[in-house]
């Protein structure tokens, strides 16, 4: 079975929970109790094929393996040195992410993200300074913060909009990437709306609009993995990270020499103003990493998830419909606002655009009835994790009504990872998804111009529709 071969919805079984739990599997820190406890059952194929595998065909290789070896399982890879186990199991992610960070730090510092963000940012720090970055970075990005958004989110997602053609097909990602890139660069730069042209923003963001442009290309995967594993990026990709930095630099410098205009909120001038310990500013380097990295985190994975709730929605017509119904509807108000919020949760469970996330465990390790020696990576599949049939009866079946009413779990509902590494940008993530999905489903009629599901595609770290959620638009009202 993969995640492309979800079934439409049907209506909901009468009365039956929609959201279940998980039997219990003790995890954590192994206890020095004499226990004899076995690794996880490991896939038996070379080390090459098995990294091939989960870099490209991550969807069929986790279904795959935990069809054959259950919910946790062992296997080999060339990014992460030591022992790869893979986990779904709710108690198994809830030990990790309430760990203490000495005890199971992130993984991302050795991910893909690595060349490209690189060494300085909150992503890929660990320890004191990453809790630091984090503790500086908080404070814009929490829920009240990111409500200023809303007006500026929909005045983007109407630009937008207004754009669109009718009666013929477009792919929806790099439209709703051109959102969330204007909405993250508001927020990083302070710019509103579009940055005007010939200034460093505005060159920064054409620079990463053509960047994203060139990673949809099939010979990106290859720059790709020829870049897994490394902490400095080689070949075509250093070429372009290049060409980022100097209009990352230009941005810094500009603003630099201008500090001191005062009044000033986004979180540039913020960085700006840090001071660690001692009285030192950030580096441009820092700097630079940093902004990368909110600008990268920032934008694409936004805009894949709002993809796929449309590619899922026009599939279960149902939905799509009750969609349409409650944000149109005079009276629609809290009925409205409670079913896009259980669409995005549905979306994100079904669609995850991070579909693995993962922890070193830095001591032995219990997951169930297994043990895995220190140093071993244990990734989280959110992917597995949110199609496990015993918290999410009928688990590929879209089904907004699953959250109508309930909170989505802690440890079972998970695309925004979990702990002292959750996604700083969550709170906004979630108000750009709720305007926007809220706008186009009030102002256009969308149909999918094949009736088959878009199969998932990796690029880098995210799971994103293969063919950018392709539609037609069949009809436009006012905004
Ligand atoms: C639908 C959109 C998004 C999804 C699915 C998503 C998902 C994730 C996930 C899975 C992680 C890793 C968490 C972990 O290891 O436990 C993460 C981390 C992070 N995300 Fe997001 N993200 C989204 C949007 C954003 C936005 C809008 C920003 C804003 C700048 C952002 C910034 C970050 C940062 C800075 C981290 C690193 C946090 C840390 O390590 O302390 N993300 N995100």
């Amino acid at each position: 079975m993969s995640v492309e071969t979800a079934s439409p919805a049907g209506p909901p079984p009468a009365a039956a929970a929609l959201v279940l739990e998980a039997p219990p599997s003790p995890a954590g820190p192994a206890p020095d109790d004499g226990r004899e406890l076995a690794l996880p059952p490991a896939i038996p194929l070379p080390r090459l094929v098995q990294t091939l595998r989960i870099s490209v065909r991550q969807v069929q290789f986790v279904f795959r393996a935990r069809r054959l070896y259950g919910e946790t399982f062992r296997f080999r890879s060339l990014i992460n040195t030591g022992e790869t186990i893979v986990t779904s199991h709710p108690d198994h992610v809830k030990s990790l992410f309430t760990a203490k960070p000495e005890q199971a730090p992130s993984l991302t510092g050795e991910s893909p993200l690595r060349p490209i963000v690189g060494p300085n940012s909150v992503l890929t720090l660990v320890g004191p300074q990453h809790l630091r970055q984090r503790r500086l970075l908080l404070p814009p990005f929490h829920g009240e913060a990111v409500e200023r958004y809303a007006a500026m989110i929909a005045e983007a997602a109407d630009r937008e909009i207004d754009r669109w053609p009718t009666g013929e097909p477009f792919a929806l990602a790099p439209r709703m990437q051109a959102i969330t890139l204007d909405v993250i660069m508001a927020g990083i730069f302070g710019i509103e709306g579009e940055p005007a042209d010939g200034t460093p923003e505005r060159g920064l963001r054409d620079t990463i609009r053509w960047a994203i442009e060139l990673s949809t290309r099939p010979l990106s995967q290859l720059f790709e993995l020829i870049n897994v594993g490394r902490t400095e990026a080689v070949g075509p990709l250093r070429r372009l990270l290049a060409r980022l930095d100097r209009h990352l630099y230009a941005v810094i410098a500009a603003r630099r020499a201008s500090r001191g205009d005062g009044g000033r909120t986004d979180i540039l001038s913020l960085l700006l103003e840090a001071r660690d310990e001692d009285g030192t500013p950030m580096t441009d380097e820092e700097l630079r990493d940093e902004l990368l990295t909110l600008v990268l985190a920032g934008h694409e994975t936004t805009a894949n998830s709002l993809a796929w709730t449309f590619e899922r929605l026009l599939r279960t017509p149902a939905a799509y419909d009750r969609m349409r119904d409650l944000v149109r509807s005079e009276d629609g108000g809290s009925a409205a606002d409670a079913w896009i919020e259980a669409t995005i949760h549905e979306t994100m469970r079904s669609r995850p655009v991070i579909p693995i996330i993962g922890r070193r465990v830095k001591l032995p390790w219990q997951l169930g009835d297994f043990r895995v020696p220190a140093e071993s990576s244990v990734l989280v599949s959110i992917l597995l994790l949110h199609h496990r049939a015993d918290v999410y009866p009928d688990p590929f079946a879209f089904r907004p009504e699953r959250f109508l009413g309930v909170k989505p779990g802690t440890y079972t509902w998970v695309p925004f990872g979990g702990g002292i590494r959750r996604c700083l940008g969550a709170a906004l993530a979630m108000a750009e998804q709720r305007v926007v999905l809220g706008a186009i489903a009030r102002r256009t009629d969308l149909v999918a111009p094949d009736p088959a599901p878009e199969r998932a595609r990796h690029r880098n770290v995210t799971m994103i529709p293969a063919l950018g959620a392709r539609v037609v638009m069949t009809g436009r009202r006012g905004a």
